[in-house]
C-alpha cells in the first residue's frame, strides 16, 4: 500500500478539535453533567409526541424549507420569513456564516476566551482570528474589540451573554461599539441563551438588528428549549445575508423531527419558560452560596457559571468528578458549571464549600 495520503488542506493541521462536555456515565460515581449548558429537564410530552410523529415518516427528506417552522419564527418575532435561516443548531448556523462572509486573507474578531467553536470554524473558512482579550472582570472589551478592526475584518462576534463567564454586555456600551463598526462588516450577536438573561439593560439583538443591516442575531432551541440533541437553531439577519445562509446551509440539514420539536417548543413556550425561571432561581442560589463561601463568581446571565481557578483548574474538575458533578475545565484557565437539578448544584456547593479558595 502507498505510504502517501491523499492531500489535506494546511489550514487544518493546527486546528484544535472540537471538545464536547465529558458525559456524566464516564465521570463520577453519581453522575450529573454539568460540563455542557444543557437543559437538565426532560422533553415536554408534547414535544415528544410531536417526535414520535415525525418519526413515522423519517424514510422521507425532511421539508428543506423548514416551512412550518419559518412561519411560527416570523410571527413569533415580528420579522419577515426572508429574514430567517435554519440549521444544524446555531452553531452550524454561525458556520455558514463564516462561509457566507469570510475566507483566507480575512479577519473574524471575537472576545477570548469565548465559544470555542469560533476558532475553530474561523479556521476552517481560511480566515485569520482576531481574539481580543477579555477585561480583568471577564466581561468583552468592545472598545478595543473596535481598535482591532481593519480593512480586512468581515465578522465580528459579540457572545451576549459570554461563554463561558456569562457575563454579558449592556445596552449603551453595545450600541457605541456597533455605531464604531463599518456598515460592510457583519456583527454576529450570538444569543444561545439569551433567554436566561434578567438583567434589563442587556439589549435583545433582535431589536439591534431592525435598526441596524450589518446585525445578525443568533439564536437556539438548544439551552431554553432543550432540544440540544435534534441540532437546530436559527438566525435573524437582513435579507442578503439570510439569503445568503440559505446558499451556504446543508441541504436538508435540520431534520424534521427538529422541526415538529421546535414548532411544539414554541407553542409551548409559557412552560418551557417557567422552567428557566426556575435554572435562573437555581443560579441565583448557586452563585450567592459560592460568594458567602468566598468564592469570586463574575456576574452571570446564562445557565452556567465560571469559577477563574489557574492552576487549579483541574484539581477542582477532580473533585467534582469524585463528588458525582463532572464540570467543565479550561486546564489553567478555569471552571465552567452548568446550573442543572437542584441535587447536582447542592453536590457543586458542597466541593466548592470544602475546596481551598486560595492557594
Ligand atoms: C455561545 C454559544 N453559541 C452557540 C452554541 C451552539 O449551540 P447549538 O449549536 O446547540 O445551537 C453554543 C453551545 O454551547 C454556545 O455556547
Amino acid at each position: 500500500m502507498s505510504e502517501t495520503s491523499p492531500r489535506l488542506r494546511a489550514v487544518l493541521d493546527d486546528i484544535p478539535t472540537y471538545k464536547p462536555g465529558k458525559s456524566a456515565e464516564t465521570g463520577g460515581p453519581v453522575g450529573y453533567k454539568l460540563s455542557s449548558n444543557e437543559n437538565p429537564y426532560p422533553p415536554l410530552p408534547g414535544v415528544l409526541e410531536s417526535v414520535t410523529a415525525a418519526a413515522c415518516s423519517f424514510n422521507r427528506y425532511p421539508d428543506m424549507a423548514c416551512t412550518g417552522l419559518m412561519s411560527e419564527l416570523s410571527e413569533r418575532f415580528g420579522v419577515p420569513q426572508s429574514h430567517l435561516a435554519t440549521g444544524t443548531g446555531s452553531v452550524g448556523v454561525a458556520q455558514q456564516l463564516l462561509q457566507a462572509t469570510s475566507g483566507p486573507g480575512d479577519e473574524v474578531i471575537y472576545a477570548w476566551r469565548s465559544f470555542e467553536a469560533y476558532p475553530i470554524i474561523t479556521r476552517i473558512s481560511g480566515a485569520t482570528s482576531v481574539q481580543v482579550p477579555l477585561t480583568p472582570g471577564d466581561v468583552h472589551d468592545l472598545d478595543a474589540m473596535a481598535d482591532a478592526i481593519t480593512d480586512r475584518t468581515r465578522l465580528i462576534f459579540v457572545c451576549n451573554p459570554n461563554n463561558p463567564t456569562g457575563t454579558v454586555v449592556r445596552r449603551e456600551e453595545l450600541e457605541r461599539f456597533l455605531d464604531r463598526v463599518p456598515d460592510d462588516v457583519l456583527v454576529v450577536v450570538d444569543e444561545a441563551y439569551r433567554e436566561f438573561i434578567r438583567d434589563a439593560q442587556v439589549p435583545d439583538g433582535v431589536e439591534l438588528y431592525r435598526r441596524r443591516p450589518n446585525v445578525c442575531v443568533l439564536r437556539t432551541f438548544s439551552k431554553a428549549y432543550g432540544l440540544a440533541g435534534l441540532r437546530v437553531g436559527f438566525a435573524i439577519a437582513h435579507e442578503p445575508v439570510a439569503a445568503a445562509l440559505r446558499k451556504t446551509a446543508v441541504p436538508f440539514g435540520v431534520s424534521q423531527l427538529a422541526q415538529e420539536a421546535a414548532i411544539a417548543s414554541l407553542r409551548a413556550e409559557d412552560e418551557l419558560l417557567g422552567r428557566v425561571g426556575s435554572l435562573v432561581c437555581e443560579r441565583t442560589r448557586v452563585v450567592e452560596a459560592l460568594r458567602a463561601q468566598g468564592w469570586t463568581v463574575p456576574e452571570t446571565q446564562a445557565n452556567f457559571l465560571w469559577l477563574r481557578l489557574g492552576e487549579r483548574t483541574m484539581d477542582f474538575a477532580a473533585a467534582c468528578e469524585q463528588a458525582g458533578v463532572v464540570v467543565r475545565p479550561f486546564p489553567g484557565e478555569g471552571v465552567r458549571v452548568t446550573i442543572g437539578e437542584a441535587e447536582a448544584n447542592d453536590i457543586l456547593m458542597k466541593v466548592t464549600e470544602v475546596f481551598p479558595k486560595e492557594r
